[in-house]
């Protein structure tokens, strides 16, 4: 196997114009740089990040632990974290937790093991272990979408209440007043945000709860296709319902067609996330719209201040107020027609 050493010969330079020119360490004349990378070539020698990791103390890495890739948000903002990774020169190891805490502890560990730059991750439930383990292991990490212990790391998120509000008075304000809430699984905080904004948003809007009207999904769009079962086997069905998530809000069209009811004549559906395909869908999805790309390049922002130690301490809380998006999948209940 090549080393350095025939790489230096072949080029005729020193091995430390070989290291340069690998390391960009130090500034090589253009004309040098295109024989070295010319005899690498030649001799087929491959650096060893490995032996350079250990030496410069970095693996160019980043760690990314999400729950669930396969749901629509969490693909969109892992995408736009490997994108603004791989511009800046990083590899980044996406891991998927499933929201469970022992899956979460093992890929953490695995991350640390593999010496990553940095993480970022949705954690599950305020795991102070987990936390605690990345602080020894002095691995910079920011928590995306999840609230966390106070203090302790860079958070960026959406607020939920805000976004689950909107999504309620716009229903109220086109004349609903039978509204459902599909909401997500029990432990995530967000959904219990969105959750609180619904029924808060019914009071104050001189509206009672309608027992049976809150279904219980867990983001992912089978249970949303359940849990709109439910709420259409009622002997008072809701009139319009507000999902917790857009994954959910599809698998709740599904539920709707399946019972011969039209979106919006029959029923109005409001979402949450504002993944790409809620638009491509028909009816379009109105939603509750995260700022997917601006929360992975914050957080991915603020991992990299971390990493190269320009700020210390003095952890961030980033709260991005979400935006509704009206689309086609709401209507008043008392327009007439097609
Ligand atoms: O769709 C997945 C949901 O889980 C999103 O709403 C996001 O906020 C996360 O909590």
């Amino acid at each position: 196997m090549a080393t350095i050493n025939d790489v230096a010969k072949r080029a005729g330079v020193s091995i430390t114009t070989v290291s340069y020119v690998i390391t960009g360490k130090r500034y090589v004349s253009d004309d040098l740089k295109e024989r070295v990378r010319h005899a690498m070539k030649e001799t087929g020698y491959r650096p060893n990040n490995l032996a350079r990791s250990l030496r410069v103390g970095k693996t160019d890495t980043i760690g990314l632990v999400i729950p669930d890739s396969s749901n629509l948000f969490f693909a969109e903002v892992s995408r736009n974290i490997e994108d603004y990774g791989f511009k800046n020169g990083y590899a980044v190891f996406l891991c998927n937790s499933d929201d469970q805490v022992d899956k979460q502890t093992e890929y953490l560990e695995v991350l640390i093991s593999k010496q990553v730059d940095g993480i970022i991750f949705t954690s599950v439930s305020n795991n102070r272990p987990n936390l605690d383990k990345l602080i020894d292991a002095n691995i910079p990490f920011v928590i995306v979408d999840r609230e966390e212990v106070e203090g302790i790391a860079d958070v960026v998120l959406v607020d939920n209440y805000s976004g689950g509000f909107k999504a309620v008075q716009h229903l109220i304000d086109i004349g609903h007043r039978k509204i459902g809430c599909i909401s997500g699984p029990s432990q995530s905080n967000p959904s219990a945000e969105r959750q609180k904004a619904y029924l808060h948003c019914l009071r104050e809007n001189g509206i009672e709860f309608t027992e049976g009207y809150i279904q219980s999904g867990d983001f992912r769009y089978k249970s949303g296709e359940a849990a709109m079962d439910e709420l259409l086997s009622l002997n008072n069905p809701p009139t319009a319902v507000f999902v917790c998530n857009d994954m959910m809000a599809i698998g709740a069209f599904r539920s709707i067609q399946n019972h011969g009811l039209k979106i919006p004549e029959d029923i109005s559906i409001v979402g949450f996330d504002n993944i790409q395909i809620g638009e491509a869908i028909s009816p379009a999805l109105t939603t509750v719209a995260q700022p997917i790309k601006e929360i992975a390049e914050k957080s991915m922002s603020l991992l990299y201040k971390r990493m190269r130690g320009e700020i210390k301490g003095g952890f961030e809380r980033i709260v991005f107020d979400p935006e509704l998006v009206l689309r086609d999948s709401t209507r008043s209940p008392f327009a007439k027609g097609e």
